[in-house]
This record gives C-alpha cells, structure tokens and sequence, in this order.
C-alpha cells in the first residue's frame, strides 16, 4: 500500500514542471481530457508529467519509497490507503489520478459474463474494508477486489504482522483477516452506491471464515457473507487458502470445499431469485504450497460443484532464500510470503490448473506480477485475468498502466487481437 503516496509526488511533480508545458493536449487524448475547460491548466500540465512516465517511477524509488522504508509497513500502508481515498474524494484528484495513472489503452477481456477493459486487476487484502474504491477506479485497475470479508468483525493477529523485504521484493505478513465484518461493509457498499451510483467497474468480494467460527459451520460463515455482499458485489472469490487463520487451508480439502460452495450456492441462488437476476460468479482461491494430488482433488471439487473459475494463487508457507542476508530475519516471520519469491510457483500452478481443467475454465492469475513481462508470463501459462498487490508496493501506481501498454505492445508485435488469442499459448517473452 505504501505505493500509494506516489500520487502525491507525482501531483507535486505535475505542479512543479506545470509551467514547461506548450498548451493544448495531443489528439490521443480523450475529448472529455484533451477540451477540459474544468482544469486546463492542470491537463496542460500532465502532458509533460506524462512525457516522463518513466521519470515518475524513478521519483517514487529515489523519494518515495526511502521515505516509506522508515515507516512500519501496516502504517504505512495505512497512510497510504487514507492518502488515495482522500486523493480521490474530490474531482480534480481523481481527474489527476486518471490523467497520470489509467491506462490509455483497452484491451477488452470477456470473462464471467462481462467485458473488462483490460485483464489487470487489484489482488485481494490491499484495501480489505472497501475504503478507497474511488481511488482504485481512478487509477484505471479494471476490476478491484475488497477482502477478505468475513462474517464477524475481528481485529486480526498482534501487530507487527506485515513485513517488507526490498532487496527480494518480498512480503511476509500474518494479518489474519482483519476487517470491519460483513455487514458493516455491506453497509458501507450500501451507502457508496447511494452517493456515487456503484463503482464502474467490477467490483470483486473476497470472503474468508471468521476465526471464531468452528471449521464445522465454516460453510455458514461464507454463506452469511455472501448473502450480506450479494447486491454489491460482481464476482466472489471464496478464500480457503490463506495462511494465517488456523486450519483455514483444510477448507481445501475435498467435503470442507463441497459444504462450503453448496452453501454458497444456495445463498447465491436465493438473492438472484428474490432481486429477479441470474446468480453470480463464485470462484475459488487456492495456495501455492499444493501438491499435485491436492491440487487435482481441488480443482476437480470446485468445477464439478459449481465454481465459476479459480484464483491461482495466495501467498506462500514456502521460504526461498532471500536476496540479501540482512533478509534473513524477515524471511523467518510466520506467515504467507507474497511477491518475487511467489512468482514462479504461481505460474506453474496456472500452467497445471489449466492441463486439469482444459482451457474454457477461467484462471485468474496473482503472484509476485510487478511488470507486463510477468502478466504475460501467467496469461500465456493460462490466465485469462491477472492480479497484484506485492508489485503495487514496489513498482508503484504505474503499475496498471506499465501492465496494459506493455501487453498491448506485445499482442500488437505478434499482431494478435486480444489477451484472449495469448491466453495459454506458451508465447515467450
Ligand atoms: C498484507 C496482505 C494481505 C492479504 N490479504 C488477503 C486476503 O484477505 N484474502 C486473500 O485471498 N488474499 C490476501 N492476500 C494475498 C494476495 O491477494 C495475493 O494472492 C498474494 O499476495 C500474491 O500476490 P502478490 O505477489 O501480487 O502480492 C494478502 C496479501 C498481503 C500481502
């Protein structure tokens, strides 16, 4: 999250060079940008801000990130959540952060009954209580996922419980869902709704058991959530595979998983028939530490009792060796290891997921993606969408559009049509 306080770098930065810029913007803008009478000084300015996209990446590691690396990650993480929301509560920031940080290119993915503007999305425990969910839309991510949501408000584990490793672009942290419950956050989405009509583009719910709900009645739990979320949400994903609630990752296993998508299914069903809709998507996200069989029983139990895709994968119990021996006491925190260390393992449980499960069952692709080069890694081992979080705290909020325009360079090189023509074709870098 500590990426966040890019923005205000980059506006400061935008304000500082306002004065180099020529004037009127070029024809690749958008009319509504390129005639603004609302801030023409401030779009004037962007055009040289964004001469020197590469430049404002270089601000946020040579000012933004040593300024962070002081800080306490969940503080600062905090900070910066608070930082973007703020950012984004008025229209010339969001105008700024849509100028600087959104995508100017689509690339239209069709998936679980809709089209995304793009397959880059925000990974699930970022903004875990819906706070910011204009600021990610400003930003150009093309769906968002809030999460995990569980049906009991909880604090989560003792802090510190979140860890950076920069030199190995590693995180460890043992959270241990800490979220404002369900329902508080159904009304929240409630009143968002009220207020700004709905975010505009998918928003995703990630749900996950309350600690102290018995691994038993863990199927109500995810019910009862999903329930409470229906109306707000496009997509769920049902998390049984973090790390840091005891026996969470059992809920993997072959009658837990069976109860609990039952459950949601039946939950799901009864809103769709009571607001006169079809049901919603459910998918599953699984760990990185299966092995084959697991992972073979488990795709096997979600397809066949209804999941609409499968989300590869949550962080990792594994521990690589860090990059810098100074690393080595972050390394040896309990908890999930998310970023570069996950990479690999994450792109080749999609390249398995896929030989399981054949090509029409979506794959939504997380795990240390910090570059397009990484998106297209996964989607070429078989995602049809991608997500991150580690790679927004080291890369920066230009990671969606360094994601976006560096896919459509690549597509555009081997003059294929959309994400769809790469998705599982093995195409190298
Ligand atoms: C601090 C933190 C909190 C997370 N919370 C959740 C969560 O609540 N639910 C979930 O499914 N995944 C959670 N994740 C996992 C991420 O969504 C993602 O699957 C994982 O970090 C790998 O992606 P990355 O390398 O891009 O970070 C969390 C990750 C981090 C770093």
């Amino acid at each position: 999250m500590q990426f966040l306080l890019q923005p205000v770098w980059a506006l400061k930065n935008n304000l500082l060079f306002s004065h180099q810029s020529t004037g009127g913007l070029p024809n690749r803008w958008p009319p509504g940008v390129r005639d603004s009478h609302v801030f023409p000084g401030a779009a004037a300015s962007l055009e040289g801000c964004l001469a020197r996209e590469k430049s404002m990446g270089v601000l946020y590691r040579w000012f933004g990130r040593p300024w962070l690396r002081v800080q306490d990650s969940e503080n600062a993480h905090k900070r910066s959540l608070k930082i973007l929301k703020f950012t984004a509560s008025n229209p010339l920031g969001r105008f700024m952060l849509r100028a600087i940080y959104k995508p100017k290119r689509d690339l239209p993915v069709k998936v679980f009954g809709t089209t995304y503007n793009h397959p880059f999305g925000l990974a699930a425990g970022m903004d875990k209580n819906a706070d910011a969910l204009r600021g990610w839309q400003a930003l150009g991510l093309a769906f968002v996922e809030i999460g995990g949501v569980t049906m009991l408000q909880q604090d989560g584990n003792p802090r510190p419980r979140m860890f950076r490793a920069d030199k190995s672009q590693a995180l460890v942290n043992r959270m241990g869902f800490n979220n404002e419950g369900s329902e508080a956050i159904s009304e929240k989405l409630g009143r968002f709704k009220h207020r700004n009509g709905g975010l505009n583009v998918p928003l995703w719910v990630n749900l996950g058991k309350s600690k102290l709900t018995p691994i038993a009645e863990a199927h109500v739990d995810y019910a009862t959530s999903l329930q409470r979320l229906w109306t707000y949400a496009d997509v769920f994903v049902v998390n049984v595979s973090s790390p840091n609630t005891p026996q969470l990752r059992t809920l993997q296993n072959d009658d837990h998983l069976v109860r609990i998508l039952n459950a949601c299914h039946e939950a799901n069903v009864a809103c769709a028939e009571q607001e006169g809709t079809s049901v919603k998507p459910v998918l599953v996200k699984i760990a990185p530490d299966l092995d084959e069989h697991q992972l073979s029983t488990v795709v096997h139990t979600a397809k066949a009792n209804g999941a609409s895709g499968i989300v590869v994968s949550n962080t990792t119990v594994a521990r690589p060796d860090p990059h810098h021996p100074k690393e080595t006491a972050i390394f040896a925190q309990q908890g999930g290891m998310s970023g570069q260390p996950v990479k690999e393992r994450s792109t080749e449980l999609i390249r398995q997921v896929r030989s399981i499960a054949g090509p029409d069952w979506p794959i939504v692709g997380v795990g240390g993606v910090a570059s397009a080069g990484d998106a297209w890694e996964k989607i070429n081992a078989g995602a049809t969408l991608i997500q991150a979080y580690s790679g927004f705290v080291f890369e920066g909020p230009a990671l969606t559009k360094d994601v976006v325009h560096g896919l459509h360079r690549r597509l555009a090189s081997r003059q294929l049509h959309s994400v769809a023509d790469a998705v599982g074709k093995g195409f190298q870098d």
